[in-house]
């Protein structure tokens, strides 16, 4: 876990990294509203507990939290969701319908959970936000949002695997960016390769179109100007995808192997 960082329009953002063996670091974001009625966003990944639920009491206490987005149901989002709900007695968890489903079959007690639909309107205490779906995702269930500030979650969308832990996006120059996006593509949503020129600049012009005052996503370091810069990356390493996958997938095989046989050694 790295510092809580104080954003625009009442956010805040709970970073960490985690490493992608061979690859490098990946940036994993949750995000909290800390204005009447709390909103946690997303809860961080399970390897970082005791850490993570540091952070978030450093900025909120755990048991004012109102209202858990969960973005969908993937480790690095899910990771401390039982034990946030035992602190937050009040809370509600919002979740897709497919991902309340795989919470059920997870074996969690879903009573707790609301389920939202992309293009729900919702009043949360002082702000009003509708949910949308991000132009690209790993999970069917993914919902991320729009506020009434322009504050936007585009969840695993605009991901990057970086280098090293870079904490300000600002320092990652365009084609460390661009290639980060490229990897991260590859890795968590490979079916984008397949997608035609013209839908895929229909999805991130979209984005560029609603102009978010604030661009929150899951697996970058926080910056500035990201709703002016983050489109135009991603579309730059989408189209760059399909080239590069088959280097990339040969890279990670490659390292999968070594691993193995690093394992074997032990
Ligand atoms: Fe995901
Ligand atoms: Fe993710």
């Amino acid at each position: 876990m790295t510092p809580p960082q104080a954003l625009s329009a009442g956010w805040w953002a709970l970073p960490s990294w985690a490493p992608i063996p061979g690859l490098g670091m990946l940036a994993n974001n949750a995000y909290l509203h800390a204005g009447r009625e709390p909103m946690l966003v997303d809860t961080g990944m399970g390897m970082f507990g005791d850490a993570f639920i540091d952070a978030l009491g450093s900025v909120v206490d755990p048991a004012d939290i109102h209202w858990i987005w969960l973005s969908h149901t993937d480790p690095d989002h899910t990771g401390n969701l039982q034990r946030i709900l035992e602190l937050a007695p009040c809370a509600r968890v919002l979740v897709g319908v497919l991902g309340q489903a795989k919470l059920g079959l997870s074996g969690m007690d879903v009573s707790r959970t609301q389920v939202v639909m992309p293009g729900d309107e919702l009043t949360l205490g002082n702000r009003r936000l509708r949910a949308v779906r991000p132009p690209i995702y790993d999970a069917p269930e993914t919902l991320g949002f729009i506020d009434d500030a322009g504050a936007m979650y585009t969840v695993d969308s605009f991901g990057a695997v970086l280098p090293d832990v870079t904490p300000n996006l600002d320092d990652v120059d365009e084609t460390t960016l661009r290639n980060g996006m490229v990897a991260w593509g590859a890795l968590d949503a490979p079916w984008q390769a397949d997608l035609d020129p013209a839908l895929r600049e229909r999805r991130f012009g979209a984005i560029e179109k609603l102009a978010p005052s604030l661009l929150m996503t899951a697996h970058l370091p926080i910056g500035t100007r990201t709703a002016g810069r983050l489109p135009k990356a991603a579309l730059a390493a989408n189209e760059r995808l399909p080239a590069d996958m088959q280097a990339l997938d040969a890279a990670v095989l490659a390292r999968a192997a070594q691993g193995l046989g690093e394992m074997a050694m032990a």
